[in-house]
């Protein structure tokens, strides 16, 4: 069950490949919805962001319980540290990411829900239909500062992450990729 050297579990690359692809997904409707004011979009965008706090949660849960893959092929010090460097920004953003919207949302009175399921309603001024009413201003501020900060840290990790895998994949020839992939080397 748990990850060896040569094989990776099914639970470890089912894991990665759903979080992976989801967040990729994300942060590209993210960064689409913000910059077009597309705010027909920020349901969905927040509907997918709730759901895959559980995937993250069982990951993260995993990779404790398995410990870190170890290294396919015998990476140089330097490379060894970058790669955990980046994986553990990558895990840290994952996390960071979904609680940083949630509390902007919630907060920010613009309420949560999973796709028309309302977990938090919106706080809608009596007086003003059109308005929202912040519950905590500083928090839903805090929120969104983190939600977009992480997001580009988190934009630079994949594309160094993805670069990272390529080099293994096409220069070195490793069998690092086709681990993640479900081969045995
Ligand atoms: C892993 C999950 C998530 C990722 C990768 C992600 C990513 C992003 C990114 C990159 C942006 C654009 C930020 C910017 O550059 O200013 C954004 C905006 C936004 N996200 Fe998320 N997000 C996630 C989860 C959530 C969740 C769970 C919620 C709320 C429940 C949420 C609510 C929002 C909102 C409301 C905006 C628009 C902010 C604005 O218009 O100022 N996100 N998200
Ligand atoms: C762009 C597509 C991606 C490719 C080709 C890719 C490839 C890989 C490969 C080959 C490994 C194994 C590294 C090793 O054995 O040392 C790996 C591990 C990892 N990847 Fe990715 N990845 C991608 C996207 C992502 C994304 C978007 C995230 C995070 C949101 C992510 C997070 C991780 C983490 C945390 C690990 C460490 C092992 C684990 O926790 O499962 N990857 N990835």
């Amino acid at each position: 069950m748990k990850d060896t050297k040569h094989k990776l579990s099914s639970l470890t690359i089912a894991l990665h490949w759903i979080v992976g692809i989801t967040i990729i997904g994300l942060l590209a409707l993210g960064k689409y919805m913000e910059s077009n004011e597309a705010y027909a979009l920020y349901d969905i965008h927040k509907s997918i962001g709730m759901i895959i706090i559980a995937f993250v949660l069982a990951r993260v849960f995993w990779r404790i319980l398995n410990g870190c893959p170890e290294p396919a092929s015998n990476y140089s010090n330097i490379e060894h540290l970058t790669a955990k460097v980046v994986h553990w920004a990558l895990i840290i953003g994952t996390v960071a990411l979904p609680v940083s919207g949630v509390l902007m949302s919630g907060a920010g009175g613009h309420g949560l829900a999973i796709f028309g399921w309302e977990l938090l309603a919106e706080n809608i001024d009596p007086n003003n239909l059109e308005e929202v009413i912040p519950l905590n201003k500083t928090l839903a501020g805090l929120g969104h500062e983190i939600h977009e900060i992480v997001g580009n840290i988190m934009i630079i990790a994949i594309v160094l992450h993805f670069l990272g895998a390529l080099k293994h994949h096409i220069i070195d020839k490793d069998g690092t990729l086709r681990r993640m992939l479900g081969k045995s080397l």
